[in-house]
């Protein structure tokens, strides 16, 4: 199947980026935002980063415009009508994402692909929203989308291969590297990231070391280019705690136990980089 018109629901951090990268790379671009703040606030965003592109001589000012030339603003999920395939990268909650699901599966042609960037919930009870559970995946872009490589594409139970086979296809033309990963909790990348960082959060706690001893330990020893207490500022302590909890709940497993430590800064609204206080002072 031959995908050359994407839409991209929600134009925030991560849509926008998504977006960028699409348009980027010769497809058409819809980003769609219910408020159209947030989709204007997405488009200053882009125009930021070619605009800082164009200065750097990484690009030139006819490709920015033509880059931004290929975005369409949509405030309607009924626009999934032209669509080959919807990104999907609104907010992570499910019932949220259910009922976009739902509309775009009434709205987008029958041949059209439902991808959601969901960070960690399960790709098999989004798709369970619609009628075309084969053609729903996962498509899960790393932040910064523009700069990082990896994209991680989640097959739900009944995903296709001829689905799985076209977003790999579409990932590689967005200079991206695709790796195949089943639908578990945390996927791989999650799985694997998130009880590092709670483990840090457990040393921390337990007095094992200081919070800059224990970044050191990864950033000097393990070559990590952040240690895992500032990579958790960056992320958000809340986001951090919450995919904690998915796994917990997801594997019934008391390995994946978020540490009371890292429910305390959350319940404190210490939450990291973004409220300007997480285990680093950022005020
Ligand atoms: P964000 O809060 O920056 O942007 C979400 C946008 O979606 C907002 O502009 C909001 O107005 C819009 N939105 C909400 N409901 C909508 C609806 N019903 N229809 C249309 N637009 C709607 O969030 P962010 O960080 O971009 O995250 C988006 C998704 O990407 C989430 O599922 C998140 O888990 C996932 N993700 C986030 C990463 C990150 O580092 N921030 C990394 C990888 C995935």
């Amino acid at each position: 199947m031959t995908i050359e018109n994407v839409m991209v629901i929600g134009a925030g951090q991560m849509g926008s980026g998504i977006a960028q990268v699409c348009a980027q790379a010769g497809f058409n671009v819809t980003l769609n935002d219910m408020k159209e703040e947030a989709y204007n606030r997405g488009i200053q965003g882009i125009t930021k980063n070619l605009s800082r592109d164009v200065e750097k001589g990484r690009k030139t000012e006819e490709e920015k415009e033509g880059i931004l030339g290929r975005i369409t603003k949509s405030l309607d999920l009924n626009d999934a009508k032209n669509a080959d395939i919807v990104i999907e990268a609104a907010v992570e909650n499910m019932d949220v994402k259910h009922s976009i699901f739902k509309t775009l599966d009434a709205a987008a042609p029958e041949h059209a692909i439902l991808a959601t960037n969901t960070s960690s919930l399960p790709i098999t009870e989004i798709a369970a929203a619609t009628n075309r559970p084969e053609r729903v995946i996962g498509m899960h872009f790393m932040n910064p989308v523009p700069v990082m490589q990896l994209v991680e594409i989640i097959r739900g139970l009944a995903t296709t291969d001829e689905v799985y086979t076209a977003v790999e296809d579409m990932t590689t033309k967005l200079g991206k590297t695709p790796v195949e990963v089943q639908d578990f909790p945390g996927f791989v990348s999650n799985r694997i990231l998130m009880p590092m960082i709670n483990e840090a959060i457990f040393t921390l706690q337990e007095g094992v070391a200081s919070k800059e001893a224990i970044d050191s330990v990864m950033k000097l020893g393990m070559n990590h280019p952040m240690g895992p207490l500032t990579l958790a500022d960056f992320i958000g302590l809340d986001t951090c705690l919450y995919i904690m909890e998915i796994l917990y709940e997801g594997f019934g497993d008391s390995k994946y136990r978020p540490s009371p430590l890292l429910r305390k800064y959350v319940a404190a609204g210490w939450l990291g980089k973004k409220t300007g206080r997480g285990f680093y002072d950022y005020s």
